[in-house]
C-alpha cells in the first residue's frame, strides 16, 4: 500500500473517490445493511468504520448512570394532576430534553403491532422491498440505508423505511406498504393524538398561550422513520445512528426491548432504556428555537449492538411544510433580559438546510443571531 495512505496523508480526493465508489456500490444493492448480514459479512466494510479521530474521542467520553425521567400521564383530565404534569414537563424539558412517558393511552397491542409491522417490512422478500428503495424526500413511502449516506463522514449500521406525511398529511391506507398497513394506520392515529395532547401541555409549560403550539399545527406534518438495526459483528467500530439532534418540534420514539439509544446529558452519554409499554419523547430543534432556548434539543445517538435486530420507530412532528411559513422565537418569551437567540427563517430554508448537511452537524447554529 502507498505509504501516504497508511499515514493517512493521501490526497483528500484520492480517498474520497474510493469511498464514493464504495458508497455507490452499497447503495446500488438496494438491500441495505440487512443485505450485508444476509450475505454473511463477518467484518465491517470500511464505509461503516468510524474515522480514527472519532474512535479515539470515544475513549475519552464521559458516561452517566443518570436515570432518564419518567412522566406518568394518567389522571390528566383532573385539574390538579394536569397542573402537576405541566410542572414536571417544564422541568424535564428545560433540564433534560429527553423523557419517557407511561400511561399515555396508547394500548400495548398498538405499540407491539407497529414494531412487528416494521420488522416484517424489513424482513420481507428483498426483491419486493427493493421497489421502495429511494432517496426522493417527496416520496410518501420509501426505504433506504442512511439518509445522509453521501454527505456523512461515516455510514451507520441501520436501514430505514420512511412514511412521509409532511407534504400531504392525510393518511391514505392504500399508500402504505401492505405488509404493515393496518398496524401503521393504528399507530399513526394514536401517536398523533398523543402529540396533540403533549403540544397543549408543552405550551402551558412554556407559559405561552395554552393552545399556541397546537394552533401552530405542530402535530400536522409528520414523518415516521421506521428503523431496523441488524446485529453488528464489530459494534465498537461503528454506530447505529451518529450523534445528532432532531429536525422537528418534538419526537416520539417507540423502541423495542434491545436498547442502545443514548443522549448527551451534562456532557455525558446517558442510556435511555426501554420501558415495556412506554414511549420516549424528546424536544427537537424547532421547539428549542420557538422556546428561545428554554427547552433543550439534546444530541443523541444509537450504539451498534452484537445482538439484533433492534427495531425503533421515531415520529418527527415537524409542523406545516409550507415553504413560505416563517418560524421565530415566541414573542411572549422575548424581553430585554431574554433577547431572541434565533432569527426568523422560512420552513423552506429550514428544510434545505437539513437536506444539505450531514445529520451530525448542528441544525441550530445556522439560525442563531
Ligand atoms: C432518529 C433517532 C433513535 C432510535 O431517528 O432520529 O434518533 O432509537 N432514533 O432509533
Ligand atoms: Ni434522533
Amino acid at each position: 500500500m502507498d505509504e501516504s495512505v497508511v499515514k493517512g496523508t493521501a490526497t483528500q480526493s484520492g480517498v474520497d473517490d474510493a469511498r464514493i465508489k464504495d458508497l455507490k456500490a452499497f447503495d446500488d444493492t438496494k438491500a441495505g445493511v440487512k443485505g450485508l448480514i444476509d450475505a454473511g459479512v463477518a467484518s465491517l466494510p470500511r464505509i461503516f468504520i468510524r474515522p480514527p479521530d472519532e474512535l479515539v474521542e470515544e475513549l475519552n467520553l464521559g458516561y452517566s448512570q443518570a436515570e432518564v425521567p419518567v412522566i406518568d400521564l394518567s389522571g390528566i383530565e383532573t385539574d390538579d394532576q394536569r397542573k402537576n404534569i405541566v410542572d414536571e414537563l417544564r422541568q424535564v424539558s428545560e433540564e433534560w430534553g429527553f423523557f419517557r412517558v407511561v400511561n399515555h393511552g396508547i394500548p400495548s397491542s398498538v405499540l407491539d403491532g407497529m414494531i412487528d409491522g416494521t420488522c416484517k417490512f424489513h424482513e420481507q422478500d428483498a426483491e419486493l422491498k427493493k421497489e421502495y428503495y429511494s432517496r426522493d424526500q417527496f416520496q410518501k413511502v420509501r426505504y433506504e440505508s442512511n439518509i445522509d449516506l453521501y454527505r456523512s463522514r461515516v455510514a451507520n449500521w441501520r436501514d430505514t423505511m420512511t412514511i412521509n406525511l409532511l407534504y400531504s398529511n392525510e393518511v391514505v391506507p392504500d399508500e402504505l406498504p401492505e405488509i404493515c398497513r393496518s398496524s401503521a394506520m393504528d399507530y399513526i392515529n394514536h401517536v398523533t393524538k398523543l402529540a396533540e395532547t403533549l403540544f397543549e401541555l408543552l405550551s402551558e409549560a412554556l407559559g405561552i398561550k395554552v393552545d399556541n403550539l397546537r394552533a401552530m399545527e405542530c402535530a400536522r406534518g409528520r414523518t415516521f422513520v421506521c428503523h431496523y438495526y441488524p446485529a453488528c459483528p464489530e459494534p465498537d467500530l461503528t454506530l447505529g445512528v451518529s450523534r445528532h439532534t432532531d429536525p422537528a418540534f418534538l419526537t416520539i420514539l417507540l423502541q423495542d426491548h434491545i436498547g442502545g439509544l443514548q443522549f448527551l446529558h451534562d456532557n455525558n452519554w446517558t442510556d435511555v432504556p426501554p420501558i415495556p409499554g412506554g414511549l420516549v419523547v424528546n424536544i427537537a430543534d424547532l421547539l428549542q428555537i420557538v422556546s428561545n432556548d428554554k427547552f433543550k434539543s439534546r444530541e443523541h445517538r444509537v450504539i451498534a449492538n452484537r445482538i439484533g435486530p433492534r427495531i425503533s420507530v421515531a415520529c418527527f412532528f415537524i409542523g406545516v411544510a409550507v415553504p413560505e411559513k416563517i418560524y421565530y422565537p415566541a414573542k411572549e418569551l422575548i424581553s430585554d433580559e431574554t433577547p431572541p437567540v434565533y432569527r426568523e427563517f422560512t420552513v423552506g430554508e429550514y428544510m434545505s438546510n437539513f437536506f444539505s448537511r450531514p445529520i451530525d452537524k448542528s441544525g441550530l447554529d445556522h439560525f442563531k443571531i
